[in-house]
């Protein structure tokens, strides 16, 4: 999966407008696999001074600092806490795994401090309600790491729904997965991951539709999930079996309030997600509307992008066409790019998160149900938080 996430990324253009004269102070809270893509785009940024990063395993940092060649002076620190504490900063990356995602936010909006927050938003509900009440409090901006966003497919989603061409939408049906792609390190333990393939993957799916459709409210759900896979060592090595204790499929049934596109009684998603499999997909994304259908196709890895042409299935003069949107090449730098230089852009200029919590709550608020709804074997109301 790595390179075909990085392979998005690419180095910062000459041709682009950056104003030099102020410096950004940036940390970076975990440095893993996913820092990688933030420390390349802010080495490409001569904006942008990188002088504090903080791991919990020692020495994680400093070869962090030393692999990718981060000029000038960073200060080291074995967590976020203590970085925060004693340093001056204007913006943080929150790389961390998604069970310290909340703890991490809440304490850097604390110190006054602009985060970009790695996705999925936290694990649970409440985690998410306390990171909102966090970032009104602080006035900061806050905004969640949904690359795709960035992406002119991903977009044309959106547009297209908006041109009223599929008319009201009353049914879709997202998800995506892999075969087999459960990844391990901390991905497949509650300890550090809290959710599986729901917040790996689960979170672009809905992302990818539900901000198409302008987030409305989740409802109810009811849902299924499963760790066949990744408990069984058939297909996973005996260590990684024995610690598996996270989801690797999951499919839920969930009822949306009536939003911008919804009929009378809001939209249904049908909703499905799979680290691993007997299938090759359980199906494309497909928005059901009363005047058209968009199919989107899904892609091997499903980590969020488009994996061939859309098309539009609808009726002409009395005659049932395909319209096929082609792939659109995507201009400029790369979606890892974009995503940090929105954040920073609207972090020193007051402008709003381009990926904005208030958005990513609805989405942790169905992962969370799912999660509920799975455990008690029955459909569950979502009760969004006040905040
Ligand atoms: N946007 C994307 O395309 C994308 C891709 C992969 C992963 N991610 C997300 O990025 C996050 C991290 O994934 P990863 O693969 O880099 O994980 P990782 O385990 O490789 O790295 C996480 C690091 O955070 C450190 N850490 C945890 N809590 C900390 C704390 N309180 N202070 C300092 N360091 C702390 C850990 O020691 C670890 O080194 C996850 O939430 C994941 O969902 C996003």
């Amino acid at each position: 999966m790595a390179d075909e996430v990085l392979s998005q990324f690419q180095q910062a253009k000459a041709e682009e407008k950056i104003d030099t004269s102020r410096k950004i102070k940036v940390g970076i809270i975990g440095t893993g696999w996913i820092a990688e893509s933030h420390i390349q785009s802010y080495n490409a940024m001569p904006d942008v001074e990188v002088v504090a990063m903080c791991d919990l395993i020692p020495g994680k940092a400093e070869a962090f600092k030393e692999k990718w060649n981060v000029p000038g002076e960073v200060h080291f620190y074995p967590n976020h806490k203590e970085m925060l504490d004693n340093e001056q900063l204007d913006c943080v990356s929150v790389c961390t795994y998604n069970a310290t995602h909340a703890e991490c936010t809440i304490y850097a909006l604390e110190k006054g401090v602009n985060v970009l927050l790695e996705k999925p938003m936290c694990v649970t509900l409440d985690e998410a309600a306390e990171i909102v009440k966090a970032e009104k409090k602080s006035g900061k901006v806050l905004s969640i790491g949904f690359q795709p966003r960035f992406d002119a497919n991903m977009q044309q989603i959106k547009k297209i729904v908006e041109s009223g061409v599929l008319g009201e939408i009353y049914y879709i049906q997202t998800g995506g997965g892999r075969r087999r792609g459960i990844p391990n390190s901390t991905f497949i333990e509650k300890r550090t991951a809290g959710i599986g393939a729901l917040g790996d993957i689960g979170c672009y799916s809905l992302d990818m539709v539900l901000n198409a459709i302008g987030y409305p409210t989740p409802k109810t759900v009811s849902a299924y999930k499963s760790a066949f896979f990744g408990t069984s060592t058939e297909y996973q090595s005996e260590k990684d079996a024995a610690r598996f204790n996270v989801d690797d499929f999951a499919a839920a049934f969930i009822r949306l309030e009536p939003g911008q596109f919804g009929d009378k009684d809001g939209i249904i998603l049908d909703f499905r997600i799979a680290w691993a499999m007997h299938v090759d997909t359980p199906g494309d994304t497909i928005i059901f509307g009363k005047k058209g259908a968009l199919r989107i196709p899904s892609t091997d890895c499903w980590n969020g992008s488009v994996g061939g042409p859309m098309k539009i299935y609808h009726d002409v003069a009395g005659q049932r066409v395909e319209t096929v949107i082609p792939i659109i090449q995507n201009k400029g730098q790369g979606l890892f790019y974009k995503k940090v230089r929105s954040f920073l852009d609207a972090s020193m200029n007051g402008g709003a998160a381009p990926v904005p919590s208030s958005q990513i709550i609805k989405n942790q608020a169905i992962l969370d149900g799912i999660v509920k709804s799975a455990e008690a074997g029955k459909e569950i109301e979502i009760v969004m938080p006040e905040v």
